[in-house]
């Protein structure tokens, strides 16, 4: 059992840029996609809630502390994702980067197509769940080839056990593939139907796979 202090690096007297510096540190070093697994990046997510939470290193990280979670196993993880359509963004004069973004749309009687819940079961991708509960998210290659089914991701983690094409730079914006992703947290709140962000210009193939299956749209 490690502190959480110890699970992040830092001393336990460390100043809040050392903790989000050690964070952004860690939790990349423990992402299953980095070489980590999804046990070590929960509990390095927990140790962090825990320092910013106010915790002095007086008590310790336990497994009682994961007791609710799911077995640690790889790409596993149920999770609740509250999604968004990019679209109706520009309709009510909303960024991406509103820190209340989701509580906007919560509140606009926005369809179901636009803004709900659904819950992505274990090893499920995310295209994949979407798809199963009817929805039409875009999509192309779904090999990880393209930018096409890309979402933005606002809250929780994702990993992508397959090769892609996203640089680095768009995944530290949060850019992921929605074919190529499965949850490692519990909840996650993504914006779907990204493709026409201007940082994905370069990455987009001609949609033909999509528009076979969905005619209509
Ligand atoms: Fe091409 Fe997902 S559809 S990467």
């Amino acid at each position: 059992m490690e502190s959480p202090f110890d699970v992040l690096l830092i001393d336990d007297d460390a100043d809040e840029e050392e903790i989000e510096q050690a964070y952004r540190r860690r939790v990349k070093e423990a992402h299953p996609d980095q070489g980590g697994s999804v046990e070590e990046f929960k509990t390095v997510r927990a140790a962090y809630e825990r320092v910013k939470a106010g915790y002095q290193g007086s008590a310790e990280v336990s497994e009682a502390d994961f007791e609710d979670d799911p077995e640690p196993e790889q790409h596993t993880i149920s999770s609740e994702v509250t999604y968004l359509n990019y679209d109706v963004l520009s309709d009510f004069g909303w960024e991406t980067d509103d820190e209340d973004l989701f509580e906007k749309a919560a509140a606009a009687d926005l369809a179901e197509v636009d803004y709900g819940q659904f819950r992505v079961q274990p090893d499920e991708f995310l295209l994949e769940a979407a798809e199963d509960r009817g929805f039409a998210w875009p999509f192309a290659c779904r090999g990880g080839a393209c930018a096409n089914c890309a979402i933005l991701l606002l809250g929780g983690e994702l990993s992508m056990p397959v090769s892609h094409v996203l640089p680095a730079e768009l995944m530290e914006q949060g850019f992921r593939l929605s074919c190529n992703a499965m949850p490692i947290t519990d909840e996650l709140q993504v914006v779907y139907n990204v493709k026409h962000m201007p940082e994905l210009d370069d990455l987009l193939l001609p949609p033909q796979p999509f528009e076979r299956t969905y005619p209509n749209r």
